[in-house]
C-alpha cells in the first residue's frame, strides 16, 4: 500500500508565492508522488488564484461546510485542481471573507482565525474523505496546530489511529504569536495554555512551540540549521523547547525544480545556455543591462541580488559599505520588496549611483529568472539561512553565489580555491560589513582571471540539488515516522 499523505501548507507555486516555501510546496509532492507516494496537497482559496486557468473547480457535497472558531461558526467549501504539469492534487480551502484579502499574509487582527481555519478545515475534509491518512506533512506556524488537533480533539477518530504528524519548519523567526485571547478560538483545552502549557508563550499563544512539542518528527530544510536553531543564537527564544525534542529533528537540504530553474530549460528568459555554451548567459547580461539602463562591459561583473527586503537577508551590510562598493568597477541588480528602510536605501542608492545600480521593488517572477541568468555574482549575505533557494538556482546558472556561512548557504556553497580550483562560490564567517567587503574584492580579483573563473562557473554549473535525493530523504523520515509509538 502506498503511503498516504497530506501535505499542508500556506503558499504553492504557481497559484500563491512570497518566498521559497512555495517553491518547495510546488515541486517536492510531485517528486514524493514519483516514487509512489499518494500524496494530496492542502493550501488556502486565496481571492488571487485563477481557477479558470488552472482548472480548479468545486467539489460537490463540499460546499458551505460549518465549523467552530471559539465560539463563532463559520463555513467553508473545497476547490480541487492539480499542480501544473503534474499528476498532484491540490485541494483549496475557500472562505471569501476570510482567504480574499489579495494577499497571502496579512496584518489584520483576525490573522490566527484565517490560519485555525484552514487547519480545522483540513482536518474536517479529511474525515469526510474518509482518508487513513499515515503522515500529515505541515509545514511552518501556519500548519502547527495540526498535529495538537490530531492528538485531542480529533484522537476519538479511529480513522487517525495510526496517523504521524511531521513538521517542517523553513523559518523560526516566523512563529504564529497572537495575544492571549487568541487561545478561545482554538478550541482546545484550557491546560495547553496554562503557564508553561504546551502553546503559552509569555502570555500569548505560540503556535509553533505547539507544533514543535506536539508532532511526531520535526524536519528543517538544512542540516546546519537544525543544528543552529538548537542554540540561542538561532533559536528564536524556542531552542530550549527544540533542544528538548532533539531526537526527533533532523535537516533534509531543500531541492531545486531543474525543469523551472535552469538555464537550458528556463521559459523566462531571452537566450538559452548551458555549461557547454555560455555565449547566452552572455547575451542575457546584455539584454538585462540594457533593460536597467546600465552600460555593458564584458569586464564589468554584475552582481544580482533577488530577495525579500528583510533584516534575515543581511542587505544592512550592502548598506553599510556602500560608498566604498560604488568605487569598484561593478554594476548590482537588486529585485525584491518587504521592509520599507531597505526599500528606501536601495530606492536612493539606485538615484545616487543611476550608472551602476539598478533596484526593481515588487514582486517579479520573470525579473527574479532574468537576473539569475544575467548576472556574474549573486549577493546573499544573510544573517540566517534556513536553506536559501537563490544561492542553489545560482548555481545552475553560473552565477556565483556570495554567502555567509549560515544554514544552507553552508550547506551549499563552498569557497573557491584558486590553488586546487576547487569550490563553486564565495564563502565569509562572521556578520560584518568588513567581511563581505573582502569577500566582494577576492570575488572580483577571481572574475578578472579567466582561467580561475571559468573554472569556478564549471564547479558551480555542475552542481546538482535536484528534489530526488531530498525526497528520497523524506520517505525514509515518512517511514521511519510510522514506527514511532
Ligand atoms: P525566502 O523563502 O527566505 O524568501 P529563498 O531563497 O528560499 O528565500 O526563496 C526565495 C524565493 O522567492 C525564490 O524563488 C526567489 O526567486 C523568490 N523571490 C524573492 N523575492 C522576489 C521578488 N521580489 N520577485 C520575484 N521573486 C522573488
Ligand atoms: C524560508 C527560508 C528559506 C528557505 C525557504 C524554503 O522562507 O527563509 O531559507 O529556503 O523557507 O524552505
Amino acid at each position: 500500500m502506498p503511503l498516504k499523505v497530506v501535505f499542508a501548507t500556506s503558499e504553492v507555486v504557481p497559484f500563491a508565492k512570497t518566498g521559497g516555501l512555495a517553491d518547495v510546496s510546488g515541486a517536492l509532492p510531485n517528486y514524493l508522488k514519483k516514487k509512489d507516494v499518494d500524496i494530496s496537497v492542502f493550501m488556502p482559496n486565496y481571492g488571487t488564484i485563477k481557477h479558470f486557468d488552472f482548472k480548479i473547480e468545486p467539489i460537490e457535497g463540499m460546499k458551505n461546510i460549518p465549523i467552530r472558531l471559539g465560539s463563532k461558526v463559520t463555513t467553508y467549501s473545497v476547490f480541487k485542481g492539480k499542480i501544473p504539469n503534474s499528476d498532484v492534487d491540490v485541494y483549496l480551502i475557500d472562505n471569501p471573507y476570510y482567504f480574499h484579502r489579495g494577499k497571502i499574509y496579512t496584518q489584520d487582527s483576525d490573522e490566527d482565525e484565517r490560519f485555525i481555519l484552514l487547519q480545522r478545515a483540513i482536518l474536517e475534509t479529511v474525515q469526510r474523505l474518509e482518508w487513513k491518512v499515515d503522515i500529515f506533512h505541515c509545514n511552518d506556524w501556519q500548519t502547527a496546530l495540526i498535529p495538537i488537533y490530531i492528538k485531542t480533539t480529533y484522537k476519538w477518530d479511529k480513522l487517525f489511529e495510526n496517523t504521524k504528524t511531521l513538521l517542517s519548519i523553513h523559518n523560526m523567526a516566523y512563529q504564529g504569536v497572537f495575544g492571549g485571547n487568541s487561545f478561545l478560538k482554538l478550541n482546545l483545552d484550557s491546560s495547553l495554555m496554562q503557564k508553561e502549557g504546551e502553546l503559552e508563550y509569555f502570555g500569548n499563544v505560540n503556535f509553533l512551540k505547539g507544533g514543535i512539542l506536539y508532532a511526531d518528527a520535526i524536519s528543517t530544510v538544512s542540516p546546519t540549521y537544525a543544528n543552529e536553531i538548537q542554540t540561542p543564537e538561532y533559536g528564536s527564544n524556542l531552542d530550549e523547547i527544540l533542544r528538548r525534542r532533539a531526537g526527533r529533528i533532523s535537516g533534509i537540504l531543500n531541492g531545486v525544480d531543474y525543469d523551472v530553474w535552469s538555464p537550458e530549460k528556463d521559459e523566462l528568459i531571452p537566450f538559452k545556455f548551458d555549461k557547454t555554451d555560455l555565449s547566452g548567459k552572455v547575451e542575457c547580461k546584455k539584454y538585462i543591462l540594457e533593460q536597467a539602463e546600465l552600460d555593458y562591459d564584458p569586464n564589468v561583473p554584475v552582481l544580482g541580488i533577488v530577495s525579500r527586503l528583510t533584516s534575515q537577508k543581511g542587505l544592512k551590510l550592502i548598506s553599510e559599505i556602500i560608498f566604498d562598493l560604488m568605487e569598484l568597477d561593478i554594476r548590482i541588480l537588486i529585485l525584491g520588496s518587504g521592509e520599507k528602510p531597505l526599500e528606501e536605501f536601495f530606492r536612493k542608492a539606485a538615484n545616487t549611483f543611476p550608472n551602476k545600480i539598478a533596484f526593481h521593488t515588487g514582486f517579479n517572477n520573470e525579473l527574479a529568472h532574468l537576473i539569475e541568468a544575467g548576472s556574474d555574482m549573486f549577493l546573499m549575505p544573510s544573517s540566517y539561512e534556513p536553506c536559501g533557494l537563490n544561492q542553489i538556482y545560482s548555481l545552475k546558472y553560473g552565477t556565483i553565489p556570495i554567502v555567509r556561512k549560515t544554514g544552507g548557504l553552508a550547506d551549499t556553497v563552498q569557497q573557491f580555491m584558486p590553488k586546487t580550483g576547487k569550490g563553486n562560490g564565495f564563502v565569509f564567517e562572521e556578520f560584518s560589513s568588513h567581511q563581505l567587503y573582502w569577500t566582494i574584492r577576492f570575488a572580483l580579483k577571481t572574475y578578472g582571471n579567466l582561467v580561475d573563473w571559468s573554472k569556478i562557473v564549471q564547479n558551480a554549473m555542475s552542481e546538482d540539488f535536484s528534489w530526488d535525493k531530498s525526497a528520497d530523504e523524506y520517505l525514509n523520515l515518512y517511514k521511519t515516522m510510522q514506527m514511532f509509538y
